[in-house]
């Protein structure tokens, strides 16, 4: 070699053998920090296909056991439930979200629990899945959201998922100081000290979630959640809202979506000191898999390295549709 090499911009040899390679970074992802969406409906004795989510599906309450009991032996976890309304009625009040009778999320919580009592049950919790119109939130008159009426609203739901069962509850409404009213209600009824709140506190207003709207139906009937769901661009919002659910007492802090905001994951990473979550979401998971299907990328180095970036750039917690592929695909 030449004398004026400098060896020291040689990397090669650091990463040359894979056990060397394993030494450079966190490339392991275990079951327990994937969590499951799981779709409940308010019908009997169905199971269908969602098109815009291949292979994800909407469940009747009643087979939702059934559902789980394969994933439970392949190790899951932790699932999420939404809610999806289909027979029952949406109005102003979104009544159907917590009535015992007419709650798809109460009613698997109950057989959930009773079936897979290790199981950690997550629940959604929002409005637009069961309002007339759509939007996350209570409306004034006017058409705009109410931001109080909302939050008291939500901290009833709260109140019945967990009186249900629930042991984390996850805010995705976009309400401003939700979390603070939700953790003051559930200390107000002795809940408190053990269920969670998982806020999803860097949710921003994404085009990616298009394919859960239709899983949900859950998409606002006029307009879009612009007034409430955090701009693209910013930063600065992505940050304040993490930091303001901290002080609020949320337990976890989930970033959404996930693979286009790693900055995002990364800047709250830094900042907080509760786990952050993030949510590889909807149209996140229909990217890869139809770019799989139609042969561009392997599936499976595909889905891994995705996770194993977020996880570089700060994430904890996985919330990701892959999870019954990723359960046949880990080790631990
Ligand atoms: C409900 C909710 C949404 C998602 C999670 N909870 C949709 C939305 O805010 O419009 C998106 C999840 C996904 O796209 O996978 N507020
Ligand atoms: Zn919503």
């Amino acid at each position: 070699m030449e004398n004026n090499k400098n060896y020291s911009h040689y990397l090669h040899s650091g990463y040359a053998h894979p056990i060397t390679r394993s030494w450079q970074g966190d490339n392991v992802i275990l079951k327990s920090q994937l969590i499951y969406p799981i779709f409940v409906t308010d019908l009997v004795n169905t199971k269908t296909e969602i098109k815009s989510l291949p292979g994800q599906f909407q469940i009747s309450s009643d087979l939702v056991v059934e559902f789980l009991r394969p994933l439970v032996e392949k190790g899951l976890k932790s699932i999420i439930l939404f809610g999806v309304i289909i027979s029952g009625v949406k109005d102003e009040q979104s009544s159907s979200a917590d009535k015992k009778e007419t709650s798809p999320v109460i009613k698997s919580i109950e057989s959930i629990k009773n079936e897979f009592p290790d199981i950690l049950i997550c629940t959604d919790l929002c409005l637009c899945a069961y309002t007339n119109h759509g939007h996350c939130g209570v409306l004034t008159n006017d058409g705009l959201i109410d931001n109080e009426k909302s939050i008291i609203r939500l901290g009833e739901i709260a109140l019945s998922f967990a009186k249900a069962g629930a042991h984390v509850i996850a805010p995705s409404d976009m309400m401003d100081c939700r979390v603070g009213q939700i953790k003051k209600v559930l200390f107000e009824n002795g809940l408190g000290g053990h269920v969670a709140v998982m806020a999803y506190s860097s949710k921003f207003a994404s085009s990616f979630y298009g394919p859960f709207r239709d899983a949900a139906g859950s998409g606002a009937k006029h307009g879009d959640r612009q007034a409430y769901q955090l701009p693209v661009a910013s930063r600065g919002l992505g940050l304040r809202a993490a930091l303001r659910d901290e002080a609020e007492g949320a337990d976890f802090i989930m970033v959404k979506p996930a693979g286009p905001y790693m900055d995002i994951i990364r800047e709250v990473k830094d900042h907080v000191k509760v786990p952050v979550c993030c949510y590889q979401v909807s149209g996140e998971y229909a990217m890869i898999y139809h770019a799989s299907v139609a042969g561009g990328i392997d599936l499976k180095s595909g889905v891994m390295e995705s996770l194993i970036s977020l996880q570089r750039s700060g994430c904890d917690i996985f919330i990701t549709y892959f999870t019954p592929q990723l359960l046949d695909w880990l080790k631990l």
